[in-house]
């Protein structure tokens, strides 16, 4: 997170206010507003590869805080499952579209569903892929639908909710379930984005599903990889392949998978979380599977075990396009990607001007 710690800090701040408004206009008991005060939130965990070494255990905390919260927040409580593993994501289910745009693919088939990944109080970030690479009209001739993906926030979903349904109202590209929104339900976020395709676009060409850090060059991806000429693939998923891996099965780790979740040592082959690419038709398997299956906490893992049980293989795209590490900004460098990881909102603003400007051409 280069560059974003004063906004988180800001974030925090402007949070913390929103909470002590909330509980001073609803004349809450005092011990809500000790609770509050101490239940102050904090900078959010930065992103996995950040993470890396910098061991964190995250479910017991959010288990625990979730005791004492005191926000009434607008999710179910699930039937209780004695047996449940506190990682299991809880699937399949039905989860409810809390915000949802059922028409965007009424009149049209898009050629591109970008499906992007945000909290609820991402705001800033929204806006800031909402300028740059989100830009529903940057690829000219190319049809393109763009949402965010987002869940209900432990703490703070009801003050959050009405910040979120008027940036709906605004931009209408918000789609959000009635989920708990935590690290380790990310794999229900995609599996909506999923959903949502299946339900609501079933004709799109092909779909993105991509992190909000990240820098993404639609126009490569569409006309370079994709090719709009040409009849849409069948069963095609690219991005940064991982082969040969496995789950971590330390509990010191952001990416815990207990075995109680997936017994196996391996993972099938699998595209990484940041951004890939599938066909349309595949969105609409891959959803249709994951009934079936034990939906596992590592969203892009489990991607891999639905193609695994769908017998489709992951394609391999030439190398060096989807990057799940930071790279400098370089504008040649960048024209010939896909996919850069680690660009918060101020990097892509700052980056935008240059990449989109037409003084400096690049070599071909
Ligand atoms: C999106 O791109 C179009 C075409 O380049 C441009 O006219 C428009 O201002 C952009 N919109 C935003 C929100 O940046
Ligand atoms: C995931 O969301 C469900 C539904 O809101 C919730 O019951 C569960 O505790 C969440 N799981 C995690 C690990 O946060
Ligand atoms: C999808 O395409 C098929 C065949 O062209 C068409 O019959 C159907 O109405 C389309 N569905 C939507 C939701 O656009
Ligand atoms: C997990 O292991 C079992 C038993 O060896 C095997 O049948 C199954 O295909 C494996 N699943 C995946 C997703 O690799
Ligand atoms: C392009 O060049 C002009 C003239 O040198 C300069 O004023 C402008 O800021 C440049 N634009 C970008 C996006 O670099």
């Amino acid at each position: 997170m280069r560059a974003g710690f004063p906004c988180k800090l800001l974030f925090v701040c402007f949070f913390s206010f929103l909470f002590l408004l909330v509980v001073i206009v609803h004349q809450d008991a005092p011990r809500t507003l000790q609770l509050g005060l101490l239940a102050a939130p904090r900078a959010e965990p930065v992103s996995a590869e950040q993470l890396q070494g910098s061991p964190i255990f995250q479910w017991r905390g959010t288990e625990e805080e979730k005791a004492g919260d005191s926000m009434p927040v607008p999710v179910p409580s699930h039937p209780p499952a004695s047996t449940r593993h506190p990682l299991q994501v809880i699937y399949p289910y039905s989860y409810h579209f809390l915000l949802n745009e059922p028409d965007k693919c009424r009149e049209r088939a898009p050629f591109l569903v970008l499906l992007v990944v945000t909290e609820p109080k991402d705001i800033q970030v929204r806006n800031a892929i909402r300028q740059t690479w989100g830009n529903e009209s940057a690829v000219p001739g190319v049809s393109m639908v763009r949402l965010f993906l987002t869940g209900v926030h432990p703490h703070y979903g009801s003050p959050l909710q009405r910040l979120l349904e008027e940036e709906s109202a605004l931009h209408r590209d918000i789609i959000q379930q009635d989920f708990l929104d935590t690290y380790n339900n990310l794999t229900l976020k995609t599996l909506m984005g999923m959903e949502w395709v299946s339900r609501h676009c079933p004709n799109a060409s092909y779909v993105m599903k991509a992190d909000s850090d990240v820098f993404l060059n639609v126009g490569f991806l569409v006309q370079e990889l994709l090719q709009p000429q040409l009849p849409p693939k069948k069963d095609f998923m690219t991005g940064y392949i991982y082969r040969n891996t496995g789950p971590l099965r330390s509990k010191a780790y952001k990416w815990y998978v207990p075995r109680e979740v997936y017994p196996n040592d391996t993972y099938p082959p699998y595209c990484g979380g940041p951004g890939y690419v599938l066909s349309g038709d595949l969105a609409k398997k891959v959803y249709g599977v994951a009934q079936t299956l034990r939906v596992i906490n590592m969203e892009d893992s489990f991607m891999g075990i639905c193609l695994y049980e769908l017998g489709v293989s992951v394609t391999d795209s030439p190398w060096g396009l989807f990057n799940v590490g930071w790279l400098e900004y370089e504008k040649c460098r960048f024209s010939k990607l896909v996919v850069v990881h680690h660009f918060g909102p101020t990097d892509l603003l700052r980056v935008w001007p240059d990449f989109q400007g037409g003084n400096k051409t690049c070599p071909s």
